[in-house]
């Protein structure tokens, strides 16, 4: 329902036989009457969030600790050195903000952004009471012991085997520029497969897509991009379907690739890749809906706006459908998911690896158009909710059982050593009217609010 002011200026209506209204009345029984349907939003709203609590209460207390806000007061170091008392009583000429502090590799609060390897989370060792907990930022080890390496990633859930397939960028390499103006990169090594059972442990399947050492005219050539690849199955085919962002080391060749699977576990055959529709693509992702059609979402016109289309049955090119939306609002990185009937999908502004302020958007249909509702991020301190908690969005992960309750998966840019990104897991409620819708809507909360929470250590209710 999409409400919209067209009301022309009345003159009288004849309002029964014999008897005629004034404009005044008219438009005051119309005032009155939006006010009802106002108020009836609003109670309609509080009963599905209350409708959801409810569903929750069975998980508490464990769920009401997601939901707890929980404020974070980082302390800004005062500058290093020996300062005489005549300088120390000056003010600094500048004095750093927290994000100067996270962008700068020497920073004396480095290791509150990126905790070192004694922090990292080990599903091999004895964790006692720590089992299961989620630190997001720390290091996370796999169940060889090593980093994690799943960049940019995406999720697959595989019904029968009931195992979460987690696929992103392999950047274990060294991080240069390209050139002197060239954005930090690290050379494709391909996309990393880790599976689990509990989202927690995670065992490494290997680089399910490996990069192309020889051949300089080949897509995944190392000295190219490779960036945000998604995993969808395919129910007609019975494949696995990669979709990915492909680029030379200058982002100009702006496109999607496709690479193909009998196992979730790969290997993918690499297959093409292309402008779709013919506009240049960047950030992208692929969402799968309930019946079964598969949308691309990719960031366009040098990154303006976003486009969506559906896929073909087989999921593995476009149509020649899409959807321009979120016109001129320059967004990237987008991760939708559905709730309720309801789309929504949460995107970053476009400032390369450093960190901006996440937005989520909702709209009845997929195709649009896309309302933006404001900033999800709740807890933290100011500055960590004005930069996604020092993150940028990668995707959403529906918890089966718990409506209404995702895990948000973003990555914490180490542009210094990309390698060392740290992942930012966080959970992602939707419930209650939305507060502050930014797009004109004629007042109303139409859509829940999605709220994401920071914790320095959560964990999910066990199931
Ligand atoms: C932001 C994008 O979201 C990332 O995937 C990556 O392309 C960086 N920009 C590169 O600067």
């Amino acid at each position: 329902m999409r409400m919209r002011n067209k009301y022309k200026k009345p003159t009288t209506f004849p309002c029964n036989a014999g008897s005629r209204c004034s404009t005044s009345t008219v438009v005051w029984s119309l005032v009155g009457f939006l006010l009802m349907l106002h108020l009836f939003s609003l109670f309609s709203h509080k009963d599905r969030a209350g409708g959801q609590m409810q569903l929750h209460k069975s998980h508490q207390p464990l769920f009401r600790e997601l939901v707890e806000v929980e404020e974070e007061n980082i302390q800004i170091p005062p500058p290093k050195g020996k300062r005489s008392p005549r300088a120390a009583k000056r003010r600094p000429k500048r004095t750093t903000t927290l994000i100067d502090e996270f962008l700068d590799e020497n920073s004396q609060l480095r290791h509150v952004f990126f905790p070192n390897m004694k922090t990292a989370i080990d599903p091999m060792k004895d964790n006692g009471n720590d089992s299961f907990y989620y630190y997001p930022g720390r290091i996370w080890l796999d169940t060889d012991g090593a980093p994690i390496q799943a960049h940019g990633g995406g999720m697959l859930y595989d019904e029968t085997s009931r195992t979460y397939y987690w696929y992103g960028e392999y950047k274990d390499g060294p991080t240069y520029h390209a050139h002197k103006k060239g954005a930090a990169r690290v050379d494709i090594i391909g996309v990393g497969c880790y599976s689990s059972k509990d989202l927690w442990t995670w065992r490494n399947e290997g680089i399910v897509l490996a990069a192309e050492e020889i051949d300089e005219t080949h897509d995944l050539y190392k000295l190219n991009v490779l960036e945000r690849p998604k995993v969808v199955y395919n129910e007609k085919t019975g494949k696995y379907v990669m979709w990915m962002h492909i680029d030379d080391c200058n982002y100009t060749k702006a496109s999607i690739g496709v690479a193909i699977s009998d196992y979730p576990t790969g290997p993918f055959n690499y297959l093409y890749s292309k402008q779709p529709h013919t506009f240049d693509s960047r950030d992208m992702t692929i969402f799968k809906d309930d019946d079964g059609v598969a949308y691309l979402v990719y960031s366009s016109e040098d990154n303006s706006e976003l486009h969506i289309g559906p896929l073909t049955s087989d999921y593995l090119d476009v149509t020649n459908v899409y959807r321009r939306v979120l016109v001129g609002q320059h967004r990237e990185a987008p991760a939708l998911f559905k709730h309720e009937g309801t789309y929504y999908m949460v995107t970053s502004g476009c400032t390369g690896w450093a960190p901006n302020e996440a937005l989520v958007h909702a709209a009845e249909l997929i195709m649009g158009p896309w309302e933006t509702m404001g900033n999800p991020c709740i807890g933290g301190n100011k500055v960590s909710r004005l930069t996604t908690f020092f993150s940028q969005s990668t995707n959403v992960i529906p918890l089966p059982g718990l409506p209404g309750s995702y895990i948000f998966m973003a990555d914490r840019w180490n542009p210094a050593d990309l390698r060392d990104s740290r992942y930012i897991w966080l959970p992602l409620i939707v419930g209650g009217p939305a507060d502050r819708p930014l797009d004109y809507n004629f007042g109303f909360p139409l859509w829940s609010r999605v709220s994401i929470y920071w914790h320095k250590k959560w964990r999910l209710p066990p199931r």
